[in-house]
């Protein structure tokens, strides 16, 4: 009772701090681990990467991880391992990340993009894209999990190791969303590690690899690809600087023990905006998900998107469009093509929202802002 005149006065007057979108906030442990980095000159990386990559590879069922200072760099670097040649092709779904087509054009690499399923911002798993990979032959294919939507894509895997393609998985918003032994068909996955991940250190991220050559190169490129620093000289693999610090696999060690707790709550976000926004038919969910996957981020297609932005944003919440599809991106800067139509992935361009979420999120918060979400709607058809 207390919490429903709590959000009747809120409605009247709204907090004056925002609500945003994501909130991560590191417990006393993790100050005092950071803190111990710090007194023990343990500053860049170390012993505490190397104990991070061992317990990540046990907890993920992989033979090698290989740490990095985000997962933008993991996929780079990923690319830099596979030796490609410039030009050959990489085919990706057109929600994967910016981070992805900014990597092919750094290395002059060719992105092919396909669209996305009609509920479920991962690839289409078509004939036709199986169909354009016998005929055109890509060299790397990647494979985007969106927000807990876990993309077996079982067709295009199996093109794709017909026509004897690297098959990468984008997973950086998936540890902790799915199911971590559910194991598909791929030569290195990718995790992110930043501050709006369930397991966050605030920057970092991984690759993994059962493929020893693979993990050795990825090694490399993350010390421009130098053998060891004894032997500057000796230069095996392009590469850059992009390790993780000791001080960041601290904090993600930290964090990986409330792993499951951090799921739980984020989880429950999720399954409280489906249900309580179910009735308002300007609001459409994605597919609901399906076993051993987690959502991670509250996003939905909704009607009159500019003006709820506005209407929450007064009302001290931030929400905001959803990242913008790679076919929108500049021509000038990036070489693409895509693969037929992209209805889907349009469609999310003009009506994707995300709401505040994530496992720091208060419950009154959340109780307030679906209020206003409704309160928005009922007054628009009041109109
Ligand atoms: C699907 C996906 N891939 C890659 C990345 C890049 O990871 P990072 O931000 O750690 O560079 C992100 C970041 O949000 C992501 O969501």
């Amino acid at each position: 009772m207390l919490g429903v005149s709590l959000v009747y006065f809120k409605l009247k007057n709204p907090p004056s701090s925002l609500i945003k979108k994501w909130n991560t906030f590191f417990d006393q442990r993790s100050i005092d681990a950071v803190s111990r980095c710090v007194s023990d000159n343990s500053v860049s990386m170390g012993k505490l990467t190397y104990d991070l990559e061992d317990r990540l590879s046990k907890t993920l069922g992989r033979k090698h991880t290989i740490c990095f200072s985000s997962g933008s760099s993991a996929y780079l670097s990923a690319l830099i391992s596979l030796q490609l040649e410039p030009f050959e092709k990489i085919l990706t779904a057109n929600r994967s990340w910016i981070n992805c087509i900014n990597a092919h054009s750094i290395l002059r690499l060719r992105s092919i993009i396909c669209d996305v399923e009609e509920r479920a911002p991962i690839i289409k798993d078509t004939k036709k894209v199986c169909d354009w990979i016998i005929n055109n032959r890509p060299r790397v294919i990647l494979i985007t999990h969106i927000n807990g939507f876990w993309s077996r894509a079982e067709k295009i895997r199996s093109a794709a190791r017909k026509v004897g393609a690297y098959i990468i998985d984008d997973r950086a918003q998936s540890l902790g969303s799915l199911n971590e032994l559910d194991q598909v068909d791929s030569d290195i996955q990718i995790y992110s590690i930043g501050i709006t991940k369930l397991i966050s250190a605030g920057q970092g991220g991984f690759a993994q690899t059962d493929n020893d050559q693979l993990a050795q190169a990825l090694r490399l490129t993350r010390v421009h690809g130098i053998s060891s620093p004894e032997m500057r000289d000796e230069q095996l693999i392009l590469g850059h600087n992009s390790r993780l610090t000791d001080m960041h696999a601290a904090l993600a060690d930290c964090m990986l023990d409330k792993m499951h707790l951090r799921v739980q709550k984020t989880n429950s976000i999720i399954l409280k905006y489906q249900k309580e926004l179910s009735s308002v038919q300007e609001i459409e969910s994605f597919r609901p998900y399906l076993g051993g996957e987690y959502g991670v981020y509250p996003e939905f297609l909704v009607k009159s998107r500019d003006d709820l932005i506005k209407y929450l944003e007064h009302k001290s919440i931030q929400a905001t469009r959803l990242f913008v599809s790679l076919h929108y991106l500049n021509k000038r800067i990036h070489d693409f093509n895509c693969i037929g139509p992209q209805v889907n992935s349009s469609r999310l361009d003009s009506h994707g929202i995300g709401f505040p979420g994530g496992p720091d999120l208060k419950d009154e918060d959340l109780d307030y802002v679906i209020a206003c979400i409704k309160e928005f709607y009922s007054s628009k058809s009041v109109e």
